[in-house]
């Protein structure tokens, strides 16, 4: 079994696994847009051991997590969001939900600074709310009154994601730590010098909608 990054070419694999395991489904452009925005989040497990007949016969897809960071947070703090998760029925109860969504949950760390992680599931949904509680250590902020279409509640619920904070924290003083002298230029005094010349440039959200929409270059 390898767990890797979404692929954008993954998607229509995922959202058949999407549509085989869940009522709840989405059009192809919310998965791109997930896979564009979010590339780090979203996790696929694909399973390599099936031989692969053609060039053409694509690896298939027996699990997924499709994440996002939310973009507006209410509370102002930065957090992951679990859109969708899911396993087909013959691979289930290996370890492979709890993978990915471990990998997630470090991305939205490493990549985005994330305090915690929320999701919502349907309050019927013992499987995933035995994953989510006990084995992962969700809590349950709050109950959504009829939030699926169908008329079923969802619990809300949120995973502090400090451990993972202070793990990669750790290593990043290992790695400092182990770091031996100068190699190379860039450890050099010209290197040195070379970074600290390196100017912070504005990203995304700092940049303001402004800067982002397109310009008349014909009114210059
Ligand atoms: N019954 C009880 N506990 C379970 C079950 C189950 N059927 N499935 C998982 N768990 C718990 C167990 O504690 C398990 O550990 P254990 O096997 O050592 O006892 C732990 O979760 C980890 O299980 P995994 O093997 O990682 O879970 P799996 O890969 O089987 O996937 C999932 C679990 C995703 C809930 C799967 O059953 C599934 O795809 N269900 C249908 C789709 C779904 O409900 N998705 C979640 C919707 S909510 C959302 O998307 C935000």
């Amino acid at each position: 079994m390898d767990i890797r990054l979404l692929r954008s070419s993954d998607i229509p694999h995922v959202q058949h696994a999407n549509i085989t395991n869940l009522p709840e489904n989405y059009f192809m452009k919310y998965y791109l847009y997930h896979a564009l925005s979010w590339p780090q989040l979203s996790y696929v497990a694909v399973d390599i051991s099936r031989p692969q007949k053609s060039p053409y016969d694509y690896p298939r897809i027996v699990g997924y997590v499709l994440a996002k960071m939310d973009e507006d947070p209410p509370d102002g703090v930065q957090h992951g969001h679990i859109t969708s998760l899911s396993v087909m029925r013959t691979h289930r109860r290996l370890g492979i939900a709890e993978k990915l969504m471990r990998q997630s949950q470090r991305a939205m760390v490493e990549t985005f600074s994330a305090q915690y992680v929320s999701l919502h599931v349907r309050v019927s949904n013992n499987a995933a709310l035995r994953l989510y509680r006990d084995t992962l250590g969700f809590q349950n902020e709050s109950v959504e009154a009829k939030y699926y279409a169908d008329g079923e509640d969802a619990y809300s619920m949120k995973l502090n994601l400090s451990e993972i904070r202070e793990q990669t924290a750790e290593e990043d003083l290992l790695l400092e730590q182990d770091e031996g002298g100068p190699v190379g230029s860039l450890g050099s005094a010209e290197g040195v010098e070379e970074k600290e010349k390196k100017r912070k440039v504005k990203m995304g959200r700092g940049l303001g909608v402004g800067e982002l929409v397109e310009r008349n270059e014909s009114q210059k």
